[in-house]
């Protein structure tokens, strides 16, 4: 037999998404493709890890109450509001298994993080694309967004934007919230890679979610932490709308450990994210002065702290095997489609690190020259 005729039509011929981070198949080399806190890790986590190490001769918690219960204090936030995830890409499947079905129409910016338009199409459902302008340095214009709302079930928006790094500020995102609601359209915000960003406590929407009947924010500890090998991040919504991804999600979703550590870096270490947020910050200014004078690649001062740069007369693949060759990873942006195969993404590191990059940049730069 053929199991492909008995597989969901919506199953066959997807794709599966691309990402970067691919820093673990390379030796010796600085991996600039992931978008992490550069200081790792805080130092107390394998305690956090211990501490919960000697628990799991049972299941874990199936509401994740501990780790909710941190979340709740960290925003300020009720427990009718939080999911926990096993990484915010849990939710990012979540939501569409709960919303979507064969037919629905949902809209998002090109290019964007692309589990997404994945969910959304494993659901049956048709992504409709907004793409990003570079005559408009790929900023979404939410004036746009919300005359193309009609007929949709749900507008996804990235804040920070993966990959342009692009944000948007709070004051807008609510504009197109609000304009959803009146639409009856629910609302999807990525807020996984704002809090590296200085000043993101302005910028985030969490506290608004009890304001309106269609938010729901993702937030992730994998980028804040360092620590994409745990998969721990959470959802914060309307309560309906957690209401019913709850009733639909997997049982036992985080583990003991994920659960315990969670709560423990939510409550003891946000000194640690701020203080890379703090440093990321004055280092993306001076990253964009050293990169933009090698001429490789343009390197505007970014939003957040990764950038999304056009390469000057070349493909990004071709920079990236330029820079593995000078021991340095880049992310290759062919994934998100033309004219982003001209682009790469790289991360702000420590300025030791930042210091390797603009190197290799200058490198690269000479090489060229020469040719
Ligand atoms: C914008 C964005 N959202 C969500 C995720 C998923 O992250 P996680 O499942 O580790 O929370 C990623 C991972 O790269 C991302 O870049």
């Amino acid at each position: 037999m053929d199991p492909r005729r008995l597989a969901r039509k919506a199953v066959l011929g997807l794709e599966r998404p691309v990402h970067g981070g691919l820093g673990w198949k390379y030796e010796g080399i600085e991996d600039f493709s992931s978008n992490l806190n550069p200081y790792g890790p805080p130092e107390e986590m394998s305690g956090f890890i211990s501490e919960a190490a000697s628990k799991l001769a049972h299941y874990p918690d199936d509401s994740s109450e501990e780790f909710r219960s941190a979340i709740c204090e960290h925003h300020d936030v009720d427990m009718a509001n939080v999911i926990a995830g096993a990484g915010s890409a849990e939710l990012i499947r979540l939501f569409p298994e709960t919303f979507l079905e064969a037919g629905d129409m949902v809209l998002m910016p090109r290019p964007t993080f692309s589990e997404y338009a994945f969910g959304c199409r494993l659901q049956g459902a048709t992504v409709v694309e907004m793409p990003l302008e570079e005559e408009n340095d790929l900023r979404l214009d939410i004036g746009k967004v919300i005359e193309n709302i009609g007929g949709c079930k749900a507008v996804y928006l990235c804040n920070p934007n993966n990959p342009t790094g692009n944000i948007v500020p709070r004051k807008e995102v609510l504009e197109l919230v609000r304009e959803c609601e009146r639409a009856s359209v629910l609302m999807f915000l990525d807020e996984t890679l704002l809090e590296l960003v200085k000043g993101s406590k302005d910028i985030s929407c969490v506290k608004e979610v009890d304001s309106f009947s269609n938010l729901f924010v993702i937030r992730s500890l994998t980028k804040c932490f360092a620590m994409p090998g745990m998969r721990i991040g959470y959802g914060v919504g309307g309560r309906d709308i957690v209401k019913l991804m709850s009733s639909a999600r997997l049982s036992w979703n985080l583990g003991k450990i994920e659960q315990h550590v969670g709560a423990r870096l939510l409550r003891d270490c946000q000194g640690h994210v701020a203080k890379a947020a703090d440093m990321m910050a004055s280092e993306g200014t001076r990253m964009s002065r050293e990169i933009a004078r090698t001429g490789v690649v343009e390197a505007r001062v970014p939003d957040s702290f990764f950038f999304f740069s056009r390469c000057n007369g070349m493909k990004g693949s071709d920079v990236q095997g330029e820079m593995l060759e000078r021991k340095v990873l880049v992310r290759d942006c062919a994934s998100f489609g033309a004219p982003f195969d001209s682009y790469v993404r790289f991360a702000v590191k420590t300025p030791e690190r930042n210091d390797m990059l603009i190197s290799a940049f200058r490198s690269l730069a000479e090489a060229r020259g020469r040719d």
